[in-house]
């Protein structure tokens, strides 16, 4: 009896054992002797809240320590940078650009042309097709003026897909009709040639379709001699969507084209049907294993087309997905307490 208890006994450490070594590893054994951006090839980035880069010491330190790229949340929006027509509110965006020089960080500039974020002047304007070009041409140009030089790079269209691979019917498209898309390349490449030009959307990999039409707009304006250099797949994933085959479709899709690959909003769901949930150790597991597996289909596309990894946001607690679909989710590399999740261990492995 005494014998087949010590053998139970130590099939059961065993067994702990073996599944300790297949698991993730702990936070405490992640190696920390580089950080995010020491260790990739190309640039790692991270979406930016001004608000809390001044209010809380460990997000700047995180930001600075473990990213190479800045993207801003929020600062450049319409509706934060040009609140009315005659005011550019520059003090944000300025205090940004001062904090990518210091601490030696690219700064990519987000978004100069989207249907949302608009203040009430643009959306009330009264005026001709003229005007509103005017208005266009004064809004993208004003901005990469100031940020000649300092901004690497633009998202210079948002979103302007619908779905269904239609073009979206926002009030740049109504006023100014379908040009206004090649427009807003040509105004920024006119105010500053150096800047590099993205178009930025999201469920690229997921959707066929909505893919096929932007490269194919793209690839005609490219044609048509438009600077455009790159796409940013958004990248608001999670563990279950789209497939791992979906993303290196689309990738491939994307740099076969000749265009360099942004994955530039990445953020990885656990709960995308809103449920009561925990993060348990599984799930987090999923999310690791998930981030991984983009990281290395990442890597298996050619160097010269990596435009770079970029985060949309630090912490899980000051994540979108929270306040704008109101549900409980945790997708980010550093949880409520800023400490480093699976994720985060996962994805230094897979760099
Ligand atoms: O500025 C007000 C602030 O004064 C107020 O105290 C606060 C109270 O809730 O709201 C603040 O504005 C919010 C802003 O985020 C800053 O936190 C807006 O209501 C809120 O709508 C806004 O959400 C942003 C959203 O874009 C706007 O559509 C998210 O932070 C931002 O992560 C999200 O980012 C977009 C990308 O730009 C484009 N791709 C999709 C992505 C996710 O929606």
């Amino acid at each position: 009896m005494k014998l087949q208890q010590t053998i139970m006994s130590n099939i059961f450490i065993l067994l702990i054992l073996i599944l300790a070594a297949c698991g993730t590893a702990p936070i405490d054994e992640c190696d920390d002797s580089e950080s995010l951006h020491q260790l990739a090839d190309f640039p790692v980035g991270v979406a930016i809240d001004m608000s809390l880069l001044h209010s809380e010491k460990i997000y700047a330190d995180l930001a600075i320590e473990q990213f190479n790229s800045i993207t801003p949340e929020n600062a450049f929006k319409a509706i934060n940078i040009h609140p009315k027509q005659s005011i550019f509110n520059w003090q944000t965006t300025d205090l940004l650009a001062d904090f990518c020089n210091t601490y030696s960080k690219r700064l990519h500039g987000h978004t100069l042309i989207w249907h949302d974020q608009l203040p009430n002047w643009i959306n009330d304007f009264q005026g001709s097709r003229d005007d509103w070009e005017q208005l266009f041409r004064e809004h993208i140009q004003s901005i990469c003026t100031r940020y000649r030089g300092v901004a690497a790079s633009w998202d210079v269209v948002n979103e302007a897909f619908n779905n269904n691979g239609m073009l979206r019917n926002s009030v740049w498209r109504k006023k100014i009709g379908d040009s206004y898309i090649e427009k807003a390349f040509r105004y920024a490449h006119e105010a500053d040639p150096d800047a590099l030009l993205f178009y930025n959307d999201y469920d690229l990999a997921m959707n066929e379709t909505k893919l096929k039409a932007v490269l194919g707009l793209l690839g005609n304006l490219r044609l048509r001699g438009v600077p455009i250099d790159g796409i940013g797949m958004q990248m608001h994933i999670s563990i279950q969507h789209p497939e791992n085959t979906q993303i290196a479709r689309a990738m491939k899709d994307i740099y076969e084209a000749g265009f360099r690959i942004h994955l530039s909003e990445i953020d990885v769901s656990i709960n995308p049907l809103g449920k009561i949930i925990n993060p348990t150790a599984e799930l987090l597991e999923r999310q690791a294993n998930k981030l991984a597996a983009v990281t290395h289909l990442y890597n298996e596309i050619p160097h010269r087309y990596q435009y770079g990894m970029t985060f949309w946001g630090i912490s899980d607690k000051n994540t979108w997905i929270r306040y704008h679909f109101g549900r409980d989710d945790y997708p980010l590399l550093f949880d409520d307490n800023y400490e480093p999740k699976p994720m985060y261990c996962k994805f230094k492995e897979a760099l």
